[in-house]
């Protein structure tokens, strides 16, 4: 069930955790600090983390807001106080800004530090936990800062999404259908039949969907960990999605507007006569359109404000917009001769169908 992951920077290994010993153990580790989403801490604090020595947590209120630089100067100003320097470890709890946050710290501080990352959301369980990124926000810029660094260790412990809000819930599931259509049919087909169980939060439905889903997206970075080929398919959905995240303000989160992303995306390929209309509609009514449960305003939709998002998007390369797209038989592609008009016209469709 473990997995061991091979990775250029070092290798690592998450571990699927049935009972919440391994955090008892974690807080016996020597020479450890543990860093806290607040809210987090503040569901756990008298049951799964009231063993963790209070003299070594550093508590973080967290938004998208404050991933940024300055987060991780106070982190560095916190850090700095502990005796332990390059053998420090770093015990983060926390969804993926979190991680995001202390990856990057962990990562910069003395050059690199051993770090333990136990993801509480959906999302940073089933995706964002592997894959070595870490990303800050720059001013107005999204996810402009980072570096590639691996945690040293994962646990993995579904029991932690049962306090999760159904929006911030339902953005993981996002991902986790993006990783399942790009899995293939197959996958897609046992999302459906999971689908319930899963967002009633049963745990033996949660494992398999995290362990399927993680096992997807090392499927897609296996020889490209540095994102430069076939890992940037794992991009799918995001195109829309990251335009969107920002045209809201953030109001849409991550893995609601990569649901968006991907019915856009699948409306654009059937238009373009690669998907059949059967399959976009079958995806759209058994998956996406039931999980968009933050719906995005229609000022967040408006074609010029979506353009000129996507624009801006750092992964773009030519002079066309870009957006990958899902082929008839669940094959993924990258055009960069997407239109304005063909964003106008599939946003126009979708803000009727929502
Ligand atoms: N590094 C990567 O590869 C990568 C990949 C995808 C997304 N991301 C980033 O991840 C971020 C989104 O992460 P997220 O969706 O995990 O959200 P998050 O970290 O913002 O957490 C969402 C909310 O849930 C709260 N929360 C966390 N765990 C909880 C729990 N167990 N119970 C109750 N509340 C809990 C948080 O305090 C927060 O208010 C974005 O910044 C996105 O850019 C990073
Ligand atoms: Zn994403």
């Amino acid at each position: 069930m473990n997995l061991s992951i091979h990775s250029n920077i070092r290798d690592y290994t998450v571990s699927f955790e049935d009972q919440a010993v391994f955090i008892d153990e974690l807080a016996q580790r020597p020479m450890a600090c543990f860093v806290i989403d607040e809210n987090v801490l503040g569901f756990y604090s008298g049951t799964l983390l009231k063993n963790l020595p209070a003299k070594a947590t550093i508590v973080l209120p967290i938004n998208e807001e404050r991933k940024n630089l300055e987060t991780v100067q106070e982190l560095y100003d916190r850090l700095v106080e502990f005796p332990a320097k390059r053998n420090l470890t770093l015990i983060s709890f926390g969804g993926g800004i979190l991680e995001d946050i202390t990856g990057f710290v962990a990562s910069t501080i003395y050059r690199g530090i051993n770090w333990i990352y136990v993801p509480t959301t959906l999302l940073a369980q089933a995706d964002s936990c592997i894959g070595s990124k870490t990303s800050l926000n720059y001013r107005k810029y999204k996810n402009l800062i980072g570096t590639f660094f691996p945690p040293t260790h994962i646990h993995i412990y579904p029991a932690f999404l049962t306090t999760q809000l159904d929006s911030d819930f339902f953005s993981g599931f996002g991902e986790v259908i993006k990783l399942h259509l790009l899995g293939g049919e197959s996958d897609f087909r046992d999302l459906v039949q999971l689908a319930p169980a899963i967002l009633k939060r049963e745990t033996t439905a949660l494992v398999k969907t995290i362990h399927r889903s993680l096992n997807i997206k090392l499927s897609y970075m296996a020889g490209d960990e540095f994102d430069t080929g076939r890992r940037n398919l794992l991009n799918y959905g995001h195109d829309f999605g990251h335009a969107l995240e920002s045209t809201s303000n953030f109001a849409v989160p991550h893995g609601q507007a990569v649901v968006f992303g991907m019915l856009a995306a699948n409306l654009i390929a059937q238009r373009r006569g690669l998907l059949s209309e059967r399959i976009e509609r079958e995806i759209d009514e058994m998956l996406l359109t039931p999980s968009l449960v933050v719906k995005p305003s229609p000022e967040a939709l408006d074609a010029y404000a979506m353009v000129g998002a996507m624009k801006k998007d750092k992964k773009r390369t030519g002079d066309g917009l870009a957006l990958i797209m899902m082929t008839g038989d669940f094959n993924f592609t990258r055009v960069n001769d997407l239109t304005e008009d063909e964003v106008a016209s599939a946003l126009d469709t979708l803000r009727n169908r929502l």
